[in-house]
């Protein structure tokens, strides 16, 4: 998926507008962070890594959040990004909508392309609706209605669902669509009809249709289910269109979000009936894979919700199988992963319809970790005791190993599989080692010592005192700019946060961190940014600091031109006159620098 964000469309005055009046102690609270004061801040328990006491901190005076246990960081804008898993323009929107400041939509959407994607969304739009309209209506969506109740949808559900009808005519939609004023070639477009010699032919008839949402909510598509055995294929679905991908849409994730985020677990079932009557149930963290393998882009669209995902596919030979796939790809995305075993035969719409939400509950709140179930599977498929078997399965099982991001976890999984396999630890971890994993078996000490932090050389140190500072007092860039080219910083992240300094201050605007951190496209420099903004202290002599700052990495400069110098001339054999003319005339340099005395530095 690409997640870079689009050019900003929204004026620089109205995103600061929204940015300074939404406060970020509010809006974290409201996103489901409690929030304590602590001094001159406020403190919480970080939402982005597990933590038992508090380390997230919200600074009202300069309105940003840092978290000292897993350096994230940013201001109100980076904070919505991220909880909320959305794109910087809907955080705009969103922030914006809260605030009631309207924003100039035609400006957003001005593109082309963007016009072309809004038609759809409308088309998509209208037909949802027209087909919902069609299953509510008397004589027309009779059949499916009954089907429905028969298949115990409840009628609130049809509504939340939109769920809907095509009856058996073949230009029911073609007809009502251009009479609406869309064209034939947007109905293609949208793939809701197919241009066929004979004229234009409605995709979908004697069907009931499930619209499938994207995450945001936008109509993207069809599953459309057939009223009987006859009627093949059992589901029919939109084809990939601008909007459908299936590759980047779960079914119900849009409805499933909060609730997915509030419980750090989502449910993840093949069918949309699963998905629909789950959720009718009460059990409202479930989305559908809609009968595709899971892809990369499901897997990291999850993650930014979630770290855990249960898998509960049929209690049949190719649940099993989907399972066991979609498995390596959830844990490639680094998410934690169990799996529920329905019985022979059952999928979740009918364990719950048989057997009730609670039974259900249990069966997922009892979901076995990967690895059982991958021992369970290998049990139930071979057999575990001929020493061939057992030997095809451990590599099976380390290929899972393998693949767990989380250290702890994978040591943990490692020694259950080794109980459960009756093999030493050390045996998996030997295999695991061949299998390329590079970190060094750790079987017999539970964690590593903590190695204190490296300590950085002191020119590094400088460097990172000149820029906290700028952070601290954009006032002084113009200065240091003139002073100083960042190029010359040696550091790769500061010569990044640097460059972004640098560019933000031009001749007629000085440079605004908010903003800075609002527009900087990379996570790590934003928290870097924020943590320097949070860690402001009063400085009675800035300038001489900065000054002092400055003195020391001219001298650096030097030292790394006279380097420069003498390793040139050993090189190429230059003219030792000049060379040692030039030599002295850098130290001297160097020396007049140093005449001045330095400004002591904490
Ligand atoms: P019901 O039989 O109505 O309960 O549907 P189900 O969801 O239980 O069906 P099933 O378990 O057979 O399939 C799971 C999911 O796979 C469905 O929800 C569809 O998304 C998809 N699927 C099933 N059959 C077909 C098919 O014939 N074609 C396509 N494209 N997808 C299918
Ligand atoms: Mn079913």
């Amino acid at each position: 998926m690409n997640r870079t964000r689009p050019k900003i469309q929204v004026p620089r005055e109205t995103i600061d507008e929204i940015r300074s009046r939404s406060d970020i102690v509010e809006v974290i609270s409201e996103c489901g962070i409690p929030l304590r004061p602590a001094g001159r801040d406020y403190k919480g328990l970080c939402p982005f890594h597990d933590e038992k006491t508090p380390s997230f901190t919200v600074s009202v005076q300069k309105q940003i959040f840092y978290c000292f246990g897993c350096q994230t960081g940013g201001n109100v804008i980076s904070f919505v990004q991220k909880h909320e898993g959305k794109s910087f323009m809907e955080t705009l929107e969103w922030l914006a909508e809260r605030l009631n400041i309207s924003l100039p939509n035609q400006d957003v959407r001005g593109s082309l392309n963007r016009k072309r994607f809004t038609a759809l969304e409308e088309l998509n739009r209208f037909a949802v609706e027209y087909y919902h309209r069609q299953l509510l209506t008397e004589n027309i969506g009779t059949p499916a209605l009954k089907y429905l109740q028969q298949r115990g949808v409840q009628p609130k559900t049809l509504r939340l669902f939109q769920l809907g009808y095509a009856n058996a005519a073949r230009r029911n939609l073609v007809k009502v669509a251009t009479d609406e004023g869309f064209t034939i070639q947007q109905l293609v477009d949208a793939g809701l009809i197919k241009d066929e010699a004979r004229g234009p032919q409605d995709r979908f008839w004697n069907r009931i249709l499930f619209p499938i949402q994207n995450e945001r909510g936008v109509p993207a598509g069809f599953g459309g289910r057939a009223l009987s055995e006859e009627h093949q294929p059992k589901y029919l679905n939109s084809p990939a269109t601008i909007l459908y991908n299936k590759s980047n849409i779960l079914y119900n994730l849009d409805k499933a979000r909060q609730s997915i985020y509030k419980k750090q677990t989502v449910l993840l079932v093949e069918g949309y009936m699963d998905a629909l009557m789950l959720y009718q149930y009460g059990i409202e963290n479930v989305v559908a894979s809609s009968g595709t393998s899971l892809s990369e882009n499901h897997a990291s669209l999850l993650k930014r919700f979630t770290p855990e995902v249960i898998i509960v596919y049929d209690g049949d030979a190719s649940g099993f199988q989907a399972a066991q796939r979609g498995l390596h790809r959830l844990l490639a995305e680094g998410l934690r992963v169990r799996v529920a075993l329905l019985p022979q035969g059952e999928d979740p719409d009918s364990f719950a319809r048989q057997h009730g939400a609670a039974a259900f509950t249990q069966l997922t709140d009892k979901a076995i970790n990967l690895i059982e179930f991958q021992i369970q599977a290998a049990i139930q498929q071979q057999n575990i005791h001929r020493t061939d078997v057992k030997a095809q399965v451990i590599k099976e099982i380390n290929a899972t190993l393998l693949n767990i991001k989380n250290r702890v976890e994978r040591s943990e999984y490692v020694k259950y599989a080794a109980k459960e396999l009756h093999v030493d630890v050390s045996v998996l971890w030997h295999e695991l080692r061949d299998l390329g994993l590079k970190e060094a078996p750790a079987p017999y000490r539970t964690r590593r010592n903590k190695t204190a932090p490296k300590k950085s050389s002191p020119r590094a140190q400088i460097e990172t005192q000149l820029i906290e500072a700028l952070i601290q007092n954009p006032e002084l860039i113009p200065y240091i700019k003139s002073q100083f080219h960042y190029k010359d910083l040696t550091e790769a992240h500061l010569v990044k946060i640097a460059q972004l300094l640098w560019d933000a201050c031009t001749e007629n605007e000085g440079v605004d961190i908010q903003n800075l951190i609002s527009e900087c496209p990379d996570e790590k420099l934003r928290a870097l940014i924020s943590n320097a903004l949070l860690r402001k202290m009063p400085s009675p002599n800035l300038q001489a600091r900065v000054e002092g700052c400055l003195k020391k990495l001219r001298h650096f400069l030097l030292q790394d031109l006279e380097q420069r110098v003498r390793s040139h001339a050993l090189a190429e054999g230059a003219d030792e006159m000049e060379t040692l003319e030039e030599l002295v005339k850098l130290s001297n340099q160097r020396r007049a620098l140093a005449a001045y005395p330095f400004h002591e530095t904490e």
